[in-house]
């Protein structure tokens, strides 16, 4: 190992967070401050603090540590990822189109299909694993690449380097959700994105305990113009939620290694079931992205997916499962198992889902930070 003391690792600077940030007293927590408004020290003067939905110092220091940790010039902390997908869609105008992943998470489907649809943004949705296809997709009045990687729930991988040329060349806003990887597995900035987009209820949060979203703007421009959404709309993250997130950050780092290293092992042991007709993770060598998430990515997070042979198979091992809960949402220490069919990805018309793969016999997993024995106990109960 080479150690050098001048820059701090991304793992200390996650569990530094915040360590002596209040002067006042030095304390190795930051503070809640739930005030939600502030004195004026006399006309025209300000403390740096007017109003809570403006500014308020426990969201400043969770703002101040997202953008320094994703490398950004500006980090938006909001009530939720849709909060934070919201805002950044009012940034767009009536006629301007989007194209977006396929394999994404189905409430963005649903809020551009169903609310920003109406106010006349209209979006395509391609395989963003295939830059062709993508660069096919790009019309005259395309804005912006929304791009979920790897895809939810199959898993796909985009090429960001590949993508991030494509938009520099076409002119557009070069977004990816960077959920289920987060910074310390995915660093978008470095492949050309302008924002990065975060539902902050899964990993970051950690613990299936807060709901919170994100977003991080690489230029200060951006951000400013992002920060005047968030402000005028008001979607934030309560101070309460900030700090409850800033102690979360502390341990993404080791929480992440242990998903990793647990997802891989549940990948492999469920390809060596009867009842599993197929695997989805990128950390299997047999997977379509897998040699391009070696280069892209510091670990396959601990996310997959898998088909069951029949739908009974399915139904039963979520009616089954012990230790694993039957439950949406992901990303916490606590392994969850959904049926996206009919929970996360229900918005998708069916012919669409049945198209992409999502079926009622696909089944997606959140590896949590248990025992992998103790997981794999579960699964195979469940499968038997
Ligand atoms: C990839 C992704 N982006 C955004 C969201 C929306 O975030 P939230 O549920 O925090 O509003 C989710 C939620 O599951 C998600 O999985």
């Amino acid at each position: 190992m080479t150690c050098q003391p001048q820059h701090l690792t991304l793992e200390s600077r996650l569990v530094q967070t915040g360590v002596g940030r209040d002067e006042r007293t030095g304390g190795i927590s930051f503070p809640i401050y739930p005030s939600a408004t502030y004195r004026h020290p006399g006309v025209g003067e300000s403390t740096g603090y007017d109003y809570t939905r403006s500014g308020n110092p426990t969201r400043q220091l969770l703002e101040e540590t997202l953008a320094e940790l994703e490398g950004g010039a500006r980090g938006l902390a909001f009530a939720s990822g849709m909060a934070a997908l919201t805002t950044l869609f009012l940034h767009f105008a009536a006629g301007d189109h989007l194209v977006v992943s396929e394999d994404l998470y189905g409430g963005t489907y649903r809020i551009l299909d169903q609310v920003f649809g109406k106010l006349g943004l209209s979006a395509s949705y391609v395989n963003t694993a295939d830059t062709a296809a993508v660069a096919a997709a790009i019309r005259p009045q395309s804005k912006a690449l929304l791009v979920e990687t790897p895809g939810n729930p199959l898993l796909g991988v985009a090429d960001l380097a590949a993508l991030g040329a494509l938009c520099r060349e076409h002119g557009l806003l070069f977004i990816v959700d960077n959920t289920f990887l987060t910074p310390v597995l995915q660093r978008p900035f470095e492949f050309g994105a302008d924002v990065t987009v975060y539902s902050a209820t899964k990993y970051f949060g950690g613990h299936n305990d807060l709901c919170a979203g994100a977003l991080v703007a690489r230029t200060a421009d951006l951000g400013e113009r992002l920060y005047f959404l968030q402000n005028s709309t008001g979607g934030i993250l309560p101070p309460q939620d900030c700090w409850l997130l800033l102690r979360s950050l502390k341990t993404l780092s080791l929480r992440l290694e242990r998903h990793c290293a647990n997802a891989l092992s549940v990948a492999r042991w469920l390809k060596t079931r009867q009842k599993v007709t197929a695997v989805y993770y990128p950390g299997l060598e047999e997977h379509p992205g897998h040699e391009l998430s070696k280069r892209q990515t510091a670990g396959f997070g601990g996310m997959l997916s898998f088909r069951v042979n029949t739908p009974e198979t399915a139904r039963q091992v979520l009616k089954r499962l012990r230790l694993v809960s039957f439950a949406e949402s992901l990303g916490g220490v606590e392994s969850l198992m959904t049926l996206p069919a009919v929970q996360t990805h229900a918005d998708i018309p069916e012919a669409e889902r049945l198209r992409l793969g999502i079926c009622d016999r696909l089944l997606r997993l959140s590896v949590g930070i248990e025992s992998a024995c103790d997981i794999i106990a579960d699964l195979e109960q469940a499968l038997t």
